[in-house]
């Protein structure tokens, strides 16, 4: 058994496996059932856009008065006091996630060890310091996922690692590269400032600090800011009600064993419900789940990592699955000839086919699992896959068999309010004790609680009114000495880890250059952020794909938006290959001011 899934390990290297997924093999049915679940995605979609022309502003990040509650840290509810901070560091990260550790570990191979974080939460971890929801966990498989395995010389302890162990290998790595020296928590930075006649950033925050830099790293997080949707009444409920990624275990219970009596209700059934729902139907007296559209749940497969396996990986195990992955996987010279056979429109053709017969089987496996045939089919997405976050799940379908779990299918229209007494959902009053609000974060937004002010006083928001501008998704002209990550105009990869890793690398290059070269800033030109955008905008693909799809974070909620502000689509092989390409010409694409001393 064990030596069977070391192989399989082996095999799947390290990518996330769907379940067969071959665009070669879309013609199973003839083509009328394609175009009649096609045409059912459409309507569904239509529907959902019908309840929510607003797109993007059905949202609310922004938590103030009796709401500010969703945004505070309930793991460390008290604020250690220090002193405020006036000094000057030379890096200072903005975020303590993966980004910041990741960074720090390519910056400190070059020799740059002033480095300051500074971190809403009280620890280093980012996304694993906030998500503590019960079930938290990777679903990209952990021996690639969790960053600097060869560095640290640590093997996951399974397949798909909890919460828990991600956050505390967050804070091996801290004390590893030794960044609680410098690092502030429970601290926001508020405002970051370019001063061109120091040349650095002015830093503020919360506390009243005001910190100088000479590099400032935004690595805020791809999905750190909690969002709630904007459902009339959510401060009127008298019971207890917090967001996924603020898990009030003091109201819990750290096995979750103060819910035995309670009713409770979560909104959203999303990645993170999909994981959270089977620990609370075990949990709750009664389970309500509101759902507005359901994931698709492909099979998760977890397994304990084995020991024989993990004890034979040789030194540099990690960088070389990594290496695969950018590699891809080897080309097969027939499929290849057949495809360049195939016009535009049929290899679009083929390829729904098969996304069709993928989303049919998904919903094979729900029927396979759900007792309650009405269930089943409320449990069933209607959408291209990739349309929405792809879930990976074996408890969660399982979890609609037990009779104190009641799935509330809202099809497409969503709570509607909040009362004292708990959630309205089709016309019903549903009375709770908990609502727990699954409803996801502010997607790749830069400078987040923050306002990020360059060289011409312009906000960064404002530089990008027209649309984002960047280098890489990584600089932004007239912001010298800025680098942002996890943002968009970079390329997308299923395991963010790997477009991190090779973010840091670039940024580390760049500071090393700027520092070799006695820069005391560096910007890039004009042109060279100018030819970025260009290559976003040609990359995009299917123009009427956000269109086509329903509405989700992954299409901005249904809104018309410009070509540039997405992500990079000309594949992961090539955005490393063109950030390659660049370090060799540093000296064309910045603009350097050389420190006083040159
Ligand atoms: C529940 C969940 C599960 C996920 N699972 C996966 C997965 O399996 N695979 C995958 O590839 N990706 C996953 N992701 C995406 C995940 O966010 C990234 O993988 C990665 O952890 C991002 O690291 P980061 O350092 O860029 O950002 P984060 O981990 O989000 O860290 C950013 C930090 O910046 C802090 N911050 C923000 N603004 C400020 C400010 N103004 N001042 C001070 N601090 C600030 C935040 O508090 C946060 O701690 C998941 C995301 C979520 C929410
Ligand atoms: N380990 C993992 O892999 C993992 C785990 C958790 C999260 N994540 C990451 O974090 C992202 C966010 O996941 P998330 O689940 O927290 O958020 P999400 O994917 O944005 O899901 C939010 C959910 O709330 C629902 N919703 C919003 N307003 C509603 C309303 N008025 N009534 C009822 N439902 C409503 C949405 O429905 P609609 O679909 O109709 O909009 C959706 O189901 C994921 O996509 C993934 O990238 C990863």
């Amino acid at each position: 058994m064990a030596e069977a899934k070391k192989d399989m390990e082996s095999k799947l290297g390290g990518v996330a496996q769907l379940s067969s997924f071959d665009p070669l093999n879309g013609n199973k049915h003839p083509q009328e059932y394609y175009d009649k679940i096609k045409q059912k995605f459409a309507e569904e979609r239509d529907l959902r856009l019908n309840y929510r022309p607003e797109g993007t502003a059905q949202f609310n990040s922004d938590f103030s008065g009796n709401l500010e509650h969703f945004g505070q840290d309930s793991y460390n509810r008290d604020v250690k006091a220090r002193d405020t901070l006036n000094d000057t560091v030379e890096v200072l990260f903005i975020g303590g996630g993966f980004s910041a550790l990741l960074t720090t570990a390519q910056l400190k191979a070059v020799g740059i060890d002033n480095i300051r974080i500074v971190e809403r939460g009280a620890d280093v971890g980012g996304t694993w310091y906030w998500n503590r929801y019960p079930g938290a966990s990777c679903d990209v498989v952990s021996y690639d996922y969790l960053p600097l395995l060869d560095e640290m010389d640590y093997v996951p302890k399974d397949r798909y690692a909890s919460a828990t162990e991600i956050y505390e290998h967050c804070q091996k790595i801290a004390e590893k590269y030794k960044l609680y020296d410098l690092a502030v928590f429970q601290t926001t930075v508020t405002s970051t400032e370019w001063d061109e006649e120091s040349k650095l950033w002015h830093v503020k925050t919360d506390r009243g600090d005001h910190m100088k830099a000479q590099f400032v790293i935004c690595a805020n997080g791809p999905m750190s800011k909690p969002k709630l949707a904007r459902i009339n009444g959510i401060e009127k409920f008298k019971g207890h009600s917090f967001h996924t990624s603020r898990w009030d275990y003091d109201y819990c219970g750290q096995d979750l064993s103060n819910l035995k009596d309670k009713r409770v209700a979560i909104i959203g059934t999303g990645a993170t419900a999909v994981q959270a729902v089977p620990q609370l139907a075990q949990a709750a007296k009664e389970l309500h789940v509101f759902q507005r559209t359901p994931s698709s749940i492909d099979i998760r497969n977890n397994w304990p990592t084995d020991p024989n396996w993990a004890r034979k990986l040789q030194s540099g195990w990690q960088a070389k699955r990594r290496q695969r992955v950018i590699d891809g996987p080897p080309v097969d010279e027939k499929k290849k000839a057949k495809q360049a056979e195939l016009s535009k429109e049929e290899k679009i053709r083929l390829q729904e086919n098969a996304n069709i017969d993928y989303m049919m089987w998904i919903h094979d496996r729900i029927d396979s699992i759900v007792e309650d045939k009405a269930t089943a089919d409320s449990l069933k997405p209607w959408y291209m896959f990739m349309c929405k976050r792809p879930t990976f799940h074996d408890e969660y379908l399982p979890s609609f068999n037990l009779p104190s779990v009641h799935l509330v299918d809202t099809q497409g229209q969503g709570v509607s309010e909040i009362t004292e007494k708990g959630v309205i959902a089709n016309g019903k009053e549903y009375e709770v004790d908990l609502i727990i609000y699954a409803t996801g974060f502010e997607v790749q937004k830069t400078g987040i609680y923050n306002k990020i002010v360059g060289q011409n006083g312009l906000e960064i928001n404002d530089h990008y009114k027209d649309g984002i501008r960047t280098l890489f998704g990584i600089q932004s002209q007239g912001y010298p000495n800025l680098f942002i990550m996890a943002g968009y105009q970079a390329s997308f990869q299923f395991n963010i880890t790997d477009v991190l890793q090779t973010q840091g690398g670039h940024i580390a290059a760049c500071i090393d250059y700027a520092r070799k070269n006695n820069c005391a800033s560096i910007d890039i030109t004009p042109e060279i952020e100018e030819w970025w955008v260009q290559e976003v905008i040609n990359h995009r693909g299917k123009t009427d794909r956000n269109k086509e799809c329903t509405p989700g974070y992954y299409n901005f909620e249904g809104e018309d938006n410009r070509r540039q502000d997405g992500t990079y689509n000309g594949g992961f092989k090539r955005y490393i290959e063109q950030i390659d390409t660049i370090k060799n010409k540093m000296d064309d694409i910045f603009v350097v001011s050389k420190a006083s001393n040159a």
